[in-house]
Parts: structure tokens; sequence; C-alpha cells
């Protein structure tokens, strides 16, 4: 990068990380622009300072990856820093000179195709320019700090019984986790593809093999009913780098059969779930949940999780306004 552009850009993440700041402690440091298929989009600003700058991405999810259950296989992946207060003018310049960019690419790449920003959820005087350019709030990362109180919930069944799971549950941790992914395909977040299946048992029987695996099944009268499933730090640096807390742990999946909901299985399991993490003093949970899922925004809510990060898609890529 030219010098011109690292003062630049450097001077425009400074002054993003003292707003993220302000408005989410839980933000962590704006990082380094990453390197783009081109140079970086410059919004104007006054004084001939720039507003803002973006840079683009193009990921290609190859079909033996897992990340193809969760995301469209053509990805293209904005990055933009703003200077604020007010984003609304820098956001949709940006946004007019990213889609003038994509226009011949993302037609030629056809359906399985994204444009995407994660965006600080509690960063909004831009989201109208989002919006207005065709993007739709996807995904959340939530975040829960360590012993947050919960309300009292409902009765947990007296018959319930948690348990660890281990290697002999593959065939039922592997159900339930694509249980996960197909009820999130209602919302064009979860995709059951041809490799999903063997790519899942295959993560699945990893993850059960390791000593005392942070895998935990709900069960009535022997029967599984619900599952949750934690990364610990350790396996979670994919996504700790998103909160400005050290040594976050990954909520990955959380599922109760659709007969047994709303009966307190779930946030039996939850239960299960954070006291392990709280006696592992880990001081930040995240998790992913679908911006649209009726089910999980307020379950997720209510077990005191709450927005950091905003995914925008628009999907196909071509769709960018
Ligand atoms: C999300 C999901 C796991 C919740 O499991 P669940 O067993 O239904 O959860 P619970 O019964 O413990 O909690 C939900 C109900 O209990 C109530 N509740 C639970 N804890 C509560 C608390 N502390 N305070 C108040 N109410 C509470 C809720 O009000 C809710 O009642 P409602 O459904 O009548 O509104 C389940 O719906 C599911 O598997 N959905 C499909 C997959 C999915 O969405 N997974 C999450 C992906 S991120």
């Amino acid at each position: 990068m030219p010098w011109v552009i690292r003062d630049v850009v450097n001077d425009i993440n400074k002054a993003a990380g003292k707003r993220w700041q302000a408005l989410d402690a839980l933000l962590p440091e704006p990082g380094d622009l990453p390197e783009g298929c081109m140079a970086p989009l410059v919004a104007t600003g006054a004084n001939g300072r720039p507003a803002g700058l973006a840079v683009c991405v193009h990921r290609h999810v190859p079909a033996d990856s897992l990340q193809q259950a969760w995301g469209p296989v053509n990805q293209y992946v904005l990055t933009a820093r703003l200077r604020g207060p007010d984003l609304l003018p820098a956001m949709d310049e940006l946004l007019t000179g990213w889609r003038e960019h994509l226009a011949g690419i993302a037609e030629a790449a056809g359906d399985d195709t994204a444009a995407m920003i994660t965006w600080p959820s509690r960063d909004v005087t831009g989201v109208r320019a989002l919006v207005r350019h065709g993007m739709a709030p996807m995904t959340v990362i939530a975040a829960r700090p360590a012993r947050r109180a919960l309300p009292p919930g409902p009765d947990v069944p007296a018959d319930l019984v948690i348990r660890r799971a281990g290697p002999d549950d593959l065939d039922i941790v592997t159900e339930f986790e694509l249980g996960v992914i197909s009820w999130d395909g209602q919302f064009d977040v979860g995709f059951v593809r041809p490799a999903t299946e063997a790519l899942v048992r295959q993560d699945t029987a990893a993850s059960l093999a390791r000593p005392a695996p942070w895998t935990w099944l709900a069960e009535r009268g022997g029967h599984p009913v619900g599952m949750v499933v934690l990364q610990p730090p350790e396996q979670s640096a994919w996504i700790a780098g998103m909160t400005s807390a050290p040594g976050a742990a990954y909520l990955a999946t959380m599922f109760v059969r659709p007969d047994e909901r709303s009966g307190g299985v779930g946030a039996a399991l939850v239960k299960r779930a954070h006291d392990e993490l709280d006696a592992q003093g880990v001081a930040v949970t995240l998790l992913h949940y679908a911006q649209v899922n009726p089910v999980s925004v307020p379950f997720w809510s209510r077990m005191g999780y709450r927005p950091l990060w905003t995914a925008w898609d628009t999907r196909p890529a071509a769709a960018l306004r």
C-alpha cells in the first residue's frame, strides 16, 4: 500500500476505533484493512480528508468446506471504515462505487452469490444506506458477558437429564447439527448441499473424539431431545477477534426437537453450558443467529446475549442496487 493510502487508513481506523469504543465497549480495535481485489474505494470528505474507505475481497468457498453450509459459494465481502459522525453520505458513496465494481462480475457468477458487509450492530447512522442499496440484515453475532443474570425461566421438565456427549453419540449429534442447518435454511442462512451430511459427520466425529467435548445432550426417558455445543477459547480463535474481550468462547449449535420446544429444554441446556463457561472464567461468549429466526432471536436475548455485529447481505450479489 503506498504511504499516502497507509496514512489515510491509519487516520480513518483511529477515528472509527474511537467511535466504536464509544458505542460498544465489546467491539475490538479496527484491524488493518485486508488486501482487496482493487485499490480501496474512497468516500469524499470535507477539507480533502476522506470520510471513509472500503476494500472488496472475493471469496470462493470450496465444496469440501463445511462453510458451504452457512453461506453462498461466491462471496463479495466489503470491509468499510468510516469517520462519522453522520455515516450516511459516505456509506452511500462507498456502496455506489462497490456496485459499479461488482456489476459485471456478480452477474457472471450467478445465483449462489452474495454481496456482504459485517457492520457493528450499534453503529446505526449509516444503516439506511445499506437498506437503500438492497441489503438485508441476515445474521447477528451476539455476545454474552460472563455471569450475566437471567430472569427465572420455565420449570425444567422433571424427567430431563443433561449429560456430556461422547463418540457413541455420533449419529444423534450429527442429526441435530443437520437439524439446525435445515431450520436455518428457511431463512436462506443454512444450506444443506450434496456434501453437507458427510462433512458434518466428519466434523462431529473429530469433535466428539476430543477428551471431555463441550457437547451436551438433553434426554427424556433415555431419548435425546436437545443439544448444545460449545467451542472452548482454544478452538474459538477464528472468531475471538470480533470482540475486545480476551479469550472469547463460541456457542456453535443449539437444537431442541420440534415437539419438545417451548418447554424449558433449551434454557436448561444453556444453563449447563453457562455453568461450564463461568467455571472456566470465560469473559465473553459469542454465537450466531439468523436475524429473522422467530424462535432464536427472543430466546438468545432471554439467555443474556445481545447483538455485537450484524451481517448485511444482498443475494444474489447482482441484486446490489
Ligand atoms: C431456539 C431453541 C433451541 C429454543 O429451545 P426451547 O426448548 O424451545 O427453549 P425454552 O423452552 O427453554 O425457551 C423458550 C420458551 O421458554 C421461555 N423462557 C425460557 N427461559 C426464559 C427465561 N429465563 N425467562 C423468561 N422466559 C423464558 C420463553 O419465553 C419461551 O417461551 P415461548 O416459546 O412460549 O415464547 C428451539 O426453538 C430450537 O431448537 N429451534 C430451532 C433451531 C434453532 O433455531 N436453533 C438456534 C439457532 S441460533
